[in-house]
């Protein structure tokens, strides 16, 4: 399969992908829309005349009540909303929780709220994306899923030690997976999934990090002031590829791929030294059909 390429690319904003693209008449939910990526995100696609839903914790003016940990949140978010869904951008997340954090039900809250809340909010308006007829779904993911798989043995560390890391990881190459997913079952219905990995930005999803990780991960020096390197991108160029999956016309039709810096992504082996692609575990349908199946029963059981 060829892959994708496009005429942008590390450094180009959310706002250039969407130079001369009318948006008007698309309605568009992006999740966590109200800060860092998301916030740009929102931005960028109102810019170009889409009808933008910010769906947020602490909901202000226009902004709708959205907690992707509580499920009873997500069912009443889908209940109220009429009318078709042009694109959900699924960009909420939380990284690194230094300890095992849990939601009300039980389940690992990044699990919870970065991948299982996002599948109940996307089949719960199943029906709205097919009534838009060309409908997209936008999983942010990470970099961080090459180094996980999805354990369906234990998802929630129940049996195993809880790593902060470990659990990111998983839950981000299940966000892939999601996509694949969509991307396998949905297609009748015109919709098309992709994922990608908007790369490093400095934004509030760094809080959990202590100051030795900030150091390690080349984000702080010694005295404690954030650094920025060079391949660090603004808010603004993080949120490109989302915009791109989300509204380019580049895009028609592509589905079930994962991006990076504006391009289709090499599939490569994971493992904690593999500098970029997507892993094979992350688009191995098998393994996508599998956790579908898993978070089908999950969110009905809870
Ligand atoms: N920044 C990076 O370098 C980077 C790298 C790779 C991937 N990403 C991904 O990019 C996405 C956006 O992150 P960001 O960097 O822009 O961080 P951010 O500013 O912290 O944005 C994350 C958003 O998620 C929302 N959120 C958290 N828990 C939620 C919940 N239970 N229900 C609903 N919304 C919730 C937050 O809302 P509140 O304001 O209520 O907390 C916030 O608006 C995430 O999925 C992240 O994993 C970021």
């Amino acid at each position: 399969m060829t892959r994708i390429n496009t005429p942008f690319n590390a450094k180009t904003t959310a706002a250039e992908i969407l130079i001369g693209v009318d948006l008007t008449g698309r309605r568009i939910i992006v999740t966590g829309g109200a800060s860092g990526i998301g916030l740009e995100t929102v931005r960028a696609l109102r810019g170009a005349g889409a009808e933008v839903t910010v769906a947020t914790r602490n909901p202000t003016g226009d902004q709708r009540a959205l907690d992707l940990s509580d499920l009873g949140s997500v069912r009443a978010f889908v209940a109220g909303w009429t009318g078709p869904v042009h694109a959900i951008v699924a960009n909420a997340g939380i990284m690194a929780l230094p300890t095992r954090q849990v939601a009300a039900n039980g389940w690992e809250l990044q699990l919870a709220t970065n991948f299982l809340g996002h599948f109940a909010l996307i089949t719960g308006l199943r029906e709205n994306l097919r009534q838009a007829g060309d409908a997209r779904v936008v999983m942010v993911s990470s970099g961080a899923q090459l180094r996980a798989p999805f354990d369906f043995d234990d998802p929630h560390f129940e049996h195993r030690p809880y790593d902060p890391w470990a659990a990111y990881a998983q839950s981000k190459t299940a966000d892939v997976l999601l996509a694949v997913g969509l991307a396998r079952h949905w297609a009748a219905d015109g919709v098309t999934a992709n994922a990608f990995e908007p790369g490093y930005i400095h934004t509030n999803l760094q809080r959990h990090l202590d100051d030795a990780t900030m150091r390690a991960v080349g984000a702080m020096d010694e005295e404690g002031n954030l650094v920025t390197p060079d391949y660090y991108k603004t808010p603004e160029q993080g949120a490109a590829t989302s915009v791109l999956l989300a509204a380019s016309p580049l895009l028609d039709g592509v589905t079930g791929r994962f991006f990076s810096d504006n391009q289709e992504a090499e599939v490569v082996r994971g493992g904690p030294d593999v500098p970029a692609g997507v892993a094979a575990w992350s688009v191995d349908p098998a393994a996508a059909d599998r956790l579908w199946d898993y978070a089908l029963t999950a969110t009905a059981d809870h």
